[in-house]
């Protein structure tokens, strides 16, 4: 996608993303008569007024539990989730809603995937393939996999401008690879992963591949025809909707041939104590009540983001990233980390002799959020030889005014502190 906009588009999709600012409560609150300036929605995106009266409205007008009941606030709740089923389905391009498992988040996503999936299919002395670019919650799952089964963990190295590097993708997959799970898009760096070229590699070889979508659903990306990948999880918060809710897209030939994950009510065919049969898939997954207001808040999350073309998003936000990383690039002894042309609007960055949290702890007073630390990536903070960086991660809700103020308070921070 080009970055460089053409001057009328941009003024009118400034003017469209401007108004939709608006439906966002918390954007219009001061500190101190300073306006909040949030630059933190890699960690989790705001929410709509739309999100919340969705969830209101059904919390207050509809509400009951789901698939048990047969009076008719029951039958509409149930109708109301599995609407909800189907919405997910729409926004990953999925045909099939059964091919849609809602979890309390990409993190419990896989770890489904690597405890129902991975742990009946892999064997000693198998690896899994990884990157050095993977949040904690694409490691650690895999890792407590590998202590039980004696499984290898391997990884796609990173180049200095955090990009995968590829080249030896061939050799590394052809070390005994059974399972390949990778980020889509960095949550501390932005970079935008080649994912199809390493989906494609593994295909060859009859690899199954997990993406964590995690970061990428929130900027218009997660196209799973496209991407052809086995399994991909997201999470419904950052994408402007409620927290604890979550998805597993997994594809019907898998789902079908996995072992439940969580066993208990509503996941079941026949209980009995001589044993029990279980539900197909997505029910098979869904083991006790589930977030039904999450799900239902995740579906309006998904209408409201849709009213948007994913490309425009991508360009604004581009043009808010550049901006500040022009502006960065101004700053003596501050440093970007992720380089790659092929970003989402994060930077990381330090500043010469001042720690991250300082950083963070000084825009707070100016009612700036940003995330300052490992961002749960710690090896790919050692990977660069810091302990953490400062990181601002922006939406299409921000705005070019924003931006500049936070480049101003930064050049403040370094020829104060640096
Ligand atoms: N994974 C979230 C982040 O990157 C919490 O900040």
């Amino acid at each position: 996608m080009e970055s460089t906009l053409d001057i009328s588009n941009l003024d009118r999709t400034r003017a469209t993303f401007m108004a939709a600012r608006e439906d966002f409560p918390i954007l219009q609150t001061e500190r101190n008569g300073k306006p909040l300036v949030f630059f933190d929605s890699a960690a989790s995106a705001q929410k709509p007024i739309q999100v919340l009266d969705a969830e209101r409205k059904f919390l207050t007008e509809g509400y009951a539990n789901i698939h048990r009941g047969v009076y008719h606030l029951s039958d509409s709740a149930t109708t109301a989730y599995e609407s909800a089923r189907d919405a997910v389905a729409r926004f990953l391009g999925v045909l099939e809603s059964r091919s849609i498992v809602f979890t309390r988040g990409a993190t419990e996503a896989i770890n489904l995937v690597a405890q129902s999936f991975a742990k009946s299919r892999l064997k000693s002395g198998q690896a899994i393939l990884l990157s050095e670019l993977e949040h904690h919650a694409n490691i650690v799952p895999w890792q407590m996999l590998a202590d039980e089964l004696d499984l290898r963990i391997l990884r796609i190295p990173i180049t200095d401008q955090g990009e995968w590097d590829l080249t030896s993708l061939d050799e590394l997959l052809d070390l005994n690879v059974g399972m390949v799970s990778v980020n889509h898009v960095s949550n501390a760096l932005g970079t935008i992963n080649p994912v199809k070229d390493v989906i494609k590699a593994a295909h060859a070889r009859g690899i199954p591949v997990l993406l964590d979508g995690a970061q990428a659903a929130p900027h218009g990306l997660s196209q799973i025809e496209d991407l052809d990948c086995d399994f991909y999880a997201f999470s419904s918060h950052k994408l402007f909707g409620p927290t604890g809710v979550g998805v597993l897209y997994g594809k019907q030939e898998h789902l079908e041939s996995m072992p439940p994950f969580l066993g208990g009510g509503d996941m079941i065919d026949k209980v009995s104590f001589d044993g029990t049969t279980f539900a197909k898939a997505p029910a098979k997954f869904e083991a006790g009540t589930p977030n039904i207001s999450g799900g239902i808040g995740l579906a309006a999350a998904i209408a409201y983001f849709e009213q948007f073309d994913a490309e425009e998003i991508h360009r604004y936000e581009s043009s808010l990233r550049e901006k500040l990383e022009a502006g960065f690039r101004e700053i003596p002894g501050l440093r970007i980390f992720g380089e790659s042309e092929n970003k989402v609007s994060v930077t990381s960055f330090l500043i010469d002799g001042v720690h991250p949290h300082d950083i963070a702890t000084f825009l707070d007073a100016e009612n700036m959020c940003i995330r300052a630390g490992h961002h749960c990536c710690q090896p790919l903070m050692t990977r660069f030889g810091i302990v953490g960086t400062a990181r601002a991660s922006l939406a299409w809700y921000n705005t070019e005014e924003e931006v500049e103020r936070f480049v101003s308070i930064i050049a403040k921070i370094q020829k104060f502190f640096g």
